[in-house]
């Protein structure tokens, strides 16, 4: 049987989304299972949430974990990916989770090597697991994903999050919209379906049943893209006056920039998600290995 792998949120089917939330909420309540086995991380880029999450989910599985960071694999030396791989593979590990500065794509030519890969995120891609955070985290607090109306805020052109949270939400039946500067507004938003754009931060918080604050992905910049962070804050930023007006929840995949993306003051406050998200991380991400290595 050829491994499993979890690359992008574009080939999981609604019925596929439901089974891993369910699988999601078995953990979360106290299921135990044992898989056995070894698994590695490959972090080329920073990370704290989803490598720890990661790392507690696999072991709490009953696999042996090992950790690769940044500066301390043979990719540094001009070792391509797929060989790596295929070294990670001959290493007898079972699966990698990776996070990369750059984008897996076409990622076809790194299947089939012998180990399940899961994207913990690749330059401006995927992000899919922090995906399903997100959406298990909303289908916790909402009645349904149908019809909701999720607003998302910041710099969406760089935003990995963005391309796995949105098609997640969309496949479920959601509304999306955007808003935020337009040098970070992607200009072909079309294989999200219909999105709507908003100029205004004002009047996207009071359209959305949901608002994603984004943080600014300055490591990506090419340019400048807002005049200035404090600028910035006061034309899209979750003030204090605009946290008392939203109608529903907020949340933010982290990491926060406070006072850039969302006011300090409000970052844990009661429509705050912020802190769930995190905690959600290690039962999604179980969900995730459990069902890619044992269906
Ligand atoms: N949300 C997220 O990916 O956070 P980390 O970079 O800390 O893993």
């Amino acid at each position: 049987m050829q491994p499993r792998n979890l690359i992008t949120v574009r080939n999981l089917n609604p019925e596929e989304i439901n089974h891993l939330y369910e699988l999601f909420k078995g953990f979360k309540e106290g299921r135990k299972e044992v898989l056995g086995g070894k698994g590695v991380l490959l972090f080329l880029e920073s990370s704290t949430r989803t490598r720890l999450s990661f790392e507690m989910a696999l072991r709490e599985l009953g696999m042996d974990t090992y950790y690769v960071g940044k500066g301390e694999s043979s990719v540094e030396k001009g070792e391509t990916f797929k060989d790596t791989l295929r070294t990670l593979h001959a290493l007898g590990f079972d699966v990698v989770v990776f996070r990369v500065p750059f984008v897996l794509f076409p990622y076809e030519p790194y299947l089939n090597l012998g180990i399940s890969l899961v994207n913990g995120g690749d330059g401006t891609h995927q992000h899919p697991t922090q995906g399903l955070i997100e959406l298990f985290t909303v289908m916790e607090h909402y009645p349904s994903i149908e019809g909701l109306k999720v607003l998302f805020v910041g710099d969406i052109l760089h935003s990995r999050v963005f391309r796995s949270s949105g098609e997640l939400f969309r496949k479920l039946g959601a509304r999306l919209g955007v808003c935020g500067p337009a040098t970070l507004i992607p200009s072909d938003l079309s294989p999200f379906g219909e999105v709507e754009v908003f100029d205004s931060v004002d009047e996207g918080i009071e359209w959305a049943d949901l608002v994603v604050y984004l943080r600014l992905q300055e490591e990506r910049f090419k340019e400048s893209y807002v005049a200035s962070k404090e600028s910035y804050f006061l034309q899209f930023g979750l003030t204090r006056e605009r946290y008392k007006k939203l109608k529903g929840y907020f949340m933010h995949p982290g990491p926060v920039h406070p006072y850039v993306d969302v006011d300090g003051d409000v970052l844990y406050a009661e429509k705050s998600l912020v802190s769930e998200q995190v905690r959600n991380g290690i039962p999604t991400r179980k969900a995730v290995i459990y069902y890619l290595l044992r269906g």
